[in-house]
């Protein structure tokens, strides 16, 4: 369905979920211990040379303009996410181990970390929020004081179990994803959590699903918070409609709106041909929202880019 606002871009020729089919899992996830390397980067030594944070352009200092590089070949760049990269933006690996280890494992829940241990089993559970991410999200949940909320993009449920557990016991978030087959992972989970009451799921394309809430009249600012991290093509789209349904006040979130980096990347830069379409709309969609009056927007370099609008009119 075509949005008024939505973001133009160039169309999908695959699924963005694409993974490199030689993808090597190297996340870990435990709780820190002495004398190991734990988390998204334990991995020995040897497999750690081998790790390069958001694929082909780390090292690259981005600069928009600047002189093309070659563009190579679709087989010889790795993609920005796979599961043998980590999803932070930070430079230093040691910084972003350093960060998991004291903050964020200490104090992420325990069926939280059972969920993302799971999700690490899946060959594309680098779509999953990363530890820090979901803290963050948690705590955004809580400032706001969200009871109901929208999720575009579920996965296997992290971050609807994360939200789940932030808001009240009468709350709600209405999860949507196209796959009922990667909540169904993560719905025992969110079961034994005590917290699945609060989760009414919807199958399907989000937009459809959004324009039916939006049929509601009741549903018209109805909603305090939302967080969208699906398809990057209609996050415009998403926009649009979602800034109907969250009241004045309220927040919308968007994850990975600096797409590992590639977003600065100059035109011509080593990139796998899908990054270059999804880095494109998220070029798009992030002017967009820099220009977008009915919302005060932040950007955040935490985990692979999270945008905060608050609603002002
Ligand atoms: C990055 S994952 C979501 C991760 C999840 N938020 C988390 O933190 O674990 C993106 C999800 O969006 C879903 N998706 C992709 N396109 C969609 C669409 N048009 N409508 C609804 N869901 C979509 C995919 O099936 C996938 O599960």
């Amino acid at each position: 369905m075509s949005m008024a606002g939505a973001t133009t871009c160039p169309a999908p020729a695959v699924s963005w979920m694409r993974v490199r089919a030689d993808a090597r899992r190297v996340r870990g996830g435990g709780p820190p211990a002495a004398g190991a390397r734990r988390g998204w980067l334990a991995e020995s030594p040897a497999a750690r040379g081998r790790v390069r944070l958001h694929g082909a352009h780390k090292g690259v200092t981005p600069a928009r303009g600047a002189a093309p590089a070659m563009a190579a070949n679709d087989d010889e760049v790795k993609s920005i996410h796979s599961n043998e990269s980590s999803k932070t933006l930070l430079k230093s690996e040691a910084l972003y181990e350093y960060m998991l280890n004291t903050m964020v494992y200490p104090r992420e829940h325990e069926r939280l970390r059972e969920l993302r241990l799971i999700t690490e089993q899946h060959s594309r559970g680098f779509m999953s929020s990363p530890p820090d991410a979901a803290l963050l999200l948690s705590m955004l949940l809580k400032l706001a004081g969200a009871r109901n909320t929208i999720e575009v993009g579920v996965f296997t449920g992290c971050s609807v179990l994360v939200t789940a557990l932030a808001i009240p016991d009468d709350g709600r978030v209405v999860a949507i994803d196209v796959s009922r087959e990667y909540f169904d992972l993560g719905l025992p989970i969110i079961e034994k959590a005590g917290v699945a009451h609060k989760v009414d799921f919807r199958e399907g394309p989000a937009l459809p699903i959004l324009d039916w809430l939006l049929s509601d009249e009741g549903n018209a600012g109805k909603f305090d918070f939302a967080f969208v991290d699906a398809d990057k093509e209609n996050y415009g789209g998403y926009h649009e409609q979602l800034l109907r349904l969250v009241r004045v006040g309220g927040v919308l979130a968007y994850d990975n709106t600096l797409w590992g980096g590639s977003v600065a990347l100059p035109d011509g830069a080593p990139l796998k041909e899908r990054d270059r379409e999804i880095s494109a709309c998220l070029r798009a969609f992030n002017a967009k929202i820099a220009a977008d009056q009915r919302v005060e927007a932040v950007q955040l370099p935490v985990a692979d880019g999270i945008t905060l609008c608050r609603r002002v009119v």
